[in-house]
């Protein structure tokens, strides 16, 4: 497939996109997921066949978009060096509403079923242990390289819902040998000598005007460098347990990490530590949710404005 005639197919959803009603769109879409900033689509479209594209309607011109690009595959070259493997991706820049121009960054896709999130209620605990110890793995190859190269540090978003199963088949049970998918390099977070290579201040785009203040004040930076810190991941993934409804797995999958991980820990991770980062954290999006949705409904219901991102229904957390 010739990337020219994909760009053109993006273009024409894109310029035919309401955000707001993605369901209307002439060609089919299916949302595969959403995250703070991005959606991630399939297209109903012979020619778009296996592949999932992540929108990002956050830059202001394509010369951003590509700069962009470029430390997106920078980031996957570096996490595939490091043993981690990343679904063979692509990026485009097209041309948006009211002068912002959108990145499609396209993976190939993959089997819904196969995702982490989903293995949660899917598989035996036995085998869902042991995907937490594989993804522990994982983040220990990364902080490794941290380790050895202080002049390159380089972060990661290791939740559940960012690993997904390579040759998926829902019959087979998940083994030491079960190979992973890591997904979610969208956030391309890579300190060279200390400097962050993103400006992090294209992220505050997806956030409501009203916001954009005080969230690049108190929390920013903040949030950043929790993927930087060995710990706060792997907080983070335990935490996940409650989001994805399984709290019951929360002691086993402490001792796993704990163990697995004991080398990169100055002491063992405890549940309290769990449940309170839970709560603060479920607190800051759900409310981080509500804004947008309250900046949605100003712009689009009173004002009569376009609003440009998709955002999720109800999430139970
Ligand atoms: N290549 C893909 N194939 C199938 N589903 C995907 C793919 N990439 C992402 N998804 C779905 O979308 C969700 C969000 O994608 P992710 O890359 O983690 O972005 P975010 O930054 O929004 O968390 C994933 O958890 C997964 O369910
Ligand atoms: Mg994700």
């Amino acid at each position: 497939m010739d990337n020219q005639q994909i760009l053109s197919i993006l273009q024409d959803f894109e310029k035919q996109l309401n955000p707001t009603k993605i369901n209307k769109s002439h060609i089919p879409v299916q949302v595969l997921g959403y995250g703070e900033i991005s959606t991630v689509i399939a297209f109903d479209h012979p020619m778009l066949k296996n592949m999932a594209f992540k929108r990002m309607p956050i830059f202001s011109s394509c010369q951003q978009t590509n700069d962009y690009a470029k430390l997106y595959f920078y980031y996957n070259e570096k996490l595939t060096s490091i043993g981690l493997t990343i679904p063979p991706s692509d990026a485009y820049c097209v041309e948006g509403h009211n002068g912002i121009y959108v990145a499609y960054l396209s993976q190939q896709s993959l089997n819904p079923l196969s995702i982490g999130n989903k293995i949660l209620h899917t598989h035996e605990d036995k085998q869902i242990l042991i995907l937490l110890a594989k993804i522990i793995n994982h983040m220990k190859k990364v902080w490794h390289h941290n380790d050895q190269n202080p002049d390159f540090l380089v972060g990661l978003d290791a939740q559940i819902s960012n690993w997904a199963i390579k040759n998926f088949d829902l019959e087979q049970k998940i083994t030491e040998n079960t190979e992973l998918w890591f997904i979610d390099t969208s956030t391309p977070m890579m300190r060279i000598s200390g400097k962050e290579q993103i400006n992090p201040l294209l992220f505050l785009k997806s956030a409501p005007p009203g916001l954009r203040w005080i969230l690049k004040q108190f929390f920013l930076q903040d949030v950043l460098d929790r993927y930087y810190d060995f710990r706060q991941v792997a907080i983070d993934l335990v935490a996940n347990l409650y989001k994805e409804q399984r709290p019951d797995l929360i002691s086993k999958a402490l001792q796993i990490v704990n163990q697995e991980a004991k080398d990169y820990l100055d002491t063992p991770i405890t549940e309290k530590e769990v449940s309170s980062y839970y709560n603060e954290d479920k607190f800051i999006w759900a409310f981080y949710l509500s804004a947008r949705r309250l900046d949605r409904f100003f712009k689009t219901k009173i004002f009569g404005k376009r609003y440009e991102f998709i955002l999720p229904g109800k999430i139970k957390r």
